[in-house]
Formats: structure tokens, C-alpha cells, sequence
């Protein structure tokens, strides 16, 4: 592929269209500004042309805001595997119910699909260093990414996050800023970054591009499924950019012609921190921040959501719903999901689980529906959560006799 410019910025409020360079608000109106194909419909982009392609998400080039693809950065993150839960199905009544399973990403979150593509821009726009605000996951794609690419990486998080998501940044070389308050005020620092020096803050003067990487989810599973969109996708909701990236990604291949079913987006939120969850059952055209968060899905806790709003807007027009599901409730989930169906996720990444659980309960999802749930992050980021929920080991001495009285107890014969 030559260096051919297929991209502009385009302001979601007023249209209002820009050079893809170092911009994110517009700034005729303050809209946030994103990423835009305008030749989509002439791309010769086919099935079998795509099928051809490496297995990572970078197998979708054309539709990705890179003008060389010599800037790519990639560890490889993509093409993970879409599992049919059969087990899982069964208990809650649905026939074919699937599970994205993006927890096997090189830093083991959906994560690394958004560095992969705002680390490769910050190249190609030669920006000297990286930056990132982060509820925990972001630190590690963002920090192994620019690693990658022989940056520095700088990293804004709140107080209170899992020791695991910090040494990973860490040890990738991640300068970490831990600023004492919420995710809220760690961004607002980390917004102040990207004005005063020169640098790519991915998740800030970064976004249009960084979402970008995530709507390869929605690509993926439409080639999964036998290039078919699913009925009903349901989607934790933190800032509200990753549902927002994968209805791109249904919108984007139904324009190319790939697929020509829709989709229902369903979003999901911890109760702890479910602005956009309460704003959807309110009835509300706007979110309203929640200002001290308090849950165990500790990558969701961000009160006021950037992208909140739309994330509203999409869940409505695509017929979708939003709950906010309980603590208890989403350690169901984790051990559902990992008893029934092989599969260890963190709190987070649990949230849509068990919000499906209530869909199916209330009647809003149909026990033929094709559903897709994803699973964002790992659980071996969490362990500390939930140790303490699950049946502790066996103590014992290296004794036949004590393993016997054990069987026994277990009913093993
Ligand atoms: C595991 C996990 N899932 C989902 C999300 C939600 O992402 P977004 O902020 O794009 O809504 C996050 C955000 O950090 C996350 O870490
Ligand atoms: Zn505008």
C-alpha cells in the first residue's frame, strides 16, 4: 500500500472536517473530532483479500489512520479467539451465546488494540514520547507499545490500583505518575501534559486515533461468525470509547458491504460507577459524572466519562439496553465464566456477563439471538479481588491418608 492519505479528522457535532494531524477538539464548535474514511465505498477491500492477511489487527490496514505502514507498532495484539459458550449458554438459556476472549492480547487486555495504532500515529506524526491516563490496563499496552517503538512512556493513574497493573507498566520502562485522587483528576493531569509539552497522550491529543484500534472487535467477529454481524453485543462501559469503536466497526463493514445484518449494542457498568447505565434507565439525554467511585471492576471507575454521552446516543439508536450490575454479581460472573467455559477474567472485564444475566431475565435478549459478550482484561491483573471470594486451597500434610479423608468429603471414591 502506498503512502496514500485515505483518512481525515471529521467533528462528530457539526461535520466540520481537518487534515489528520495533531488535533482533537474542534475548533469551531469543541466537539471531539474522529476518524473518517471518505473513500470507503470505493475500496476494493474483500473477504477472501482480508482472510489472505497476517492474523492480527493489522490485517484491516485500510481502515486503520496510518499513512505508512512502516510507522506500525505491533506486539501482535488481535485475532483473538471468539469462543462459543456452550456451557455458559445453557445456563442462562442461550442458544448461541459467544465470548470475545481479548484477554490474550500481548499485554493481556483489549488495550493493546488501541496503543498498537495511537503508539504507531505518535511515530508518524514524530512525537518524541508517549503518554497515557489510565484506569490500569492502558498503563501496560501503552508502556509495552512504546517500548516497542523505543519511547518514553509516561503514565497518569489514580490511587488504588491493583500492584499487578503497575509492575507490568513498570516494568516495561513506564515512568507512572500516581496522582492521589480519581481517574478523573489523574486525565485532567494528563490532559495538561499533552498542552504544555510535545509529546502523544493517547487516550487525550491522541483519541481519534487511538479508538481506532478497538473497532477491530467488531471486525473480527463479523469474520468469526462466517462474515455475519451478531444480533446483540454487550460491552463494558468505562469511558464509554470502546462501545462507541466497535458500532464504528459494525457501521464500517456494513458500508464496505462485508456484512448487511445490524447489530444491538448493549453497554455495562459496575453500580459503583454507572453514569452511563443510570443516565440510560433515567431516561436522561446526558450523562452526569458520579464522583467518587467505588467498585472492585476498578478498570471501569471513571466518573465522568468522556465519551458517555454517545455511548448513550448508541446504545439507543441500535435498539441496545445498559445495566449496572452489583460487586456480587460480577464475582458470579467471574467464576461462571471461568468454571463453566475455561476462561479467567478480571472484574471489569465480568461486568457484561453478568449484566447479561439480566437481559436475558428481563426479556431483552431472545434465547436464538446470536450474542457476543467481551471479555477485556485478565484475571491474573486481579487476583487480590478475588481470592478472598473463591474456595481457598486445601491445606495439608504430604500424607495418602489425609488426601483419602478429602476424597472422601468430595465424594470421590
Ligand atoms: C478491562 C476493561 N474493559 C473495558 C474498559 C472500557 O473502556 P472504555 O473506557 O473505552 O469504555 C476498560 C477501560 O479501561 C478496561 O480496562
Ligand atoms: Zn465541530
Amino acid at each position: 500500500m502506498s503512502a496514500l492519505r485515505r483518512f481525515i479528522l471529521k467533528c462528530r457535532e457539526c461535520g466540520r472536517e481537518y487534515e489528520p494531524r495533531l488535533v482533537y477538539v474542534c475548533e469551531e464548535c469543541f466537539g471531539p473530532l474522529e476518524v473518517h474514511y471518505p473513500e470507503l465505498g470505493r475500496l476494493n477491500l474483500s473477504r477472501s483479500v482480508i482472510e489472505s492477511r497476517r492474523k492480527d489487527l493489522w490485517r484491516y490496514l485500510e481502515l486503520l489512520p496510518i499513512e505508512d505502514p512502516r510507522n506500525i507498532v505491533s506486539l501482535g495484539a488481535g485475532y483473538t479467539t471468539l469462543h462459543k459458550a456452550e456451557r455458559l449458554g445453557r445456563k442462562l438459556g442461550l442458544r448461541n451465546l459467544y465470548l470475545k476472549e481479548d484477554i490474550t492480547n500481548p499485554t493481556h487486555s483489549f488495550k493493546d488494540r488501541p496503543a498498537s495504532v495511537a503508539v504507531s500515529r505518535c511515530l508518524e506524526l514524530g512525537l518524541k514520547a508517549v503518554g497515557c491516563a489510565s484506569t490500569g490496563n492502558l498503563a501496560a499496552a501503552t508502556a509495552a507499545h512504546a517500548a516497542k517503538a523505543g519511547l518514553p512512556s509516561f503514565v497518569f493513574i489514580p490511587e488504588g490500583l491493583e500492584k499487578e497493573k503497575i509492575a507490568q507498566a513498570l516494568s516495561y520502562g513506564a515512568t507512572i505518575v500516581e496522582v492521589k485522587g480519581t481517574y478523573d483528576q489523574a486525565n485532567w493531569l494528563a490532559a495538561r501534559f499533552a498542552e504544555e509539552y510535545e509529546v502523544g497522550v493517547v487516550n487525550v491529543n491522541i483519541r481519534p486515533y487511538y479508538v481506532e484500534g478497538s473497532k477491530t472487535l467488531a471486525y473480527e467477529v463479523c469474520e468469526q461468525l462466517g462474515w455475519k454481524a451478531p444480533d446483540h453485543v454487550i460491552i463494558p462501559m468505562a469511558s464509554g470509547a470502546l462501545l462507541n469503536a466497535i458500532n464504528k466497526g459494525f457501521n464500517e463493514f456494513r458500508e464496505l458491504g462485508l456484512i448487511d445484518n445490524g447489530t444491538r449494542v448493549s453497554g455495562a457498568q459496575p453500580q459503583g460507577c454507572s453514569p452511563i447505565a443510570t443516565a440510560y434507565q433515567r431516561g436522561d439525554e446526558y450523562v452526569t459524572p458520579v464522583e467518587r467511585p467505588e467498585t472492585i471492576a476498578k478498570s471501569l471507575a471513571i466518573g465522568d466519562p468522556g465519551d458517555g454521552n454517545y455511548a448513550l446516543r448508541t446504545i439507543r439508536r441500535t435498539g441496545g439496553a445498559a445495566a449496572a450490575v452489583s460487586d456480587p454479581e460480577i464475582i458470579e460472573a467471574v467464576k461462571d465464566v471461568a468454571s463453566l467455559e475455561g476462561i479467567f477474567v478480571e472484574p471489569g472485564a465480568a461486568v457484561p456477563v453478568a449484566a447479561l444475566k439480566r437481559f436475558v431475565e428481563d426479556g431483552i435478549i431472545d434465547k436464538d439471538e446470536t450474542v457476543v459478550c467481551y471479555l477485556t482484561g485478565s484475571g491474573l491483573k486481579a487476583p487480590e479481588t478475588l481470592i478472598e471470594k473463591v474456595r481457598p486451597p486445601i491445606v495439608i500434610r504430604p500424607s495418602v491418608e489425609e488426601l483419602r479423608k478429602i476424597m472422601e468429603v468430595m465424594g470421590v471414591a
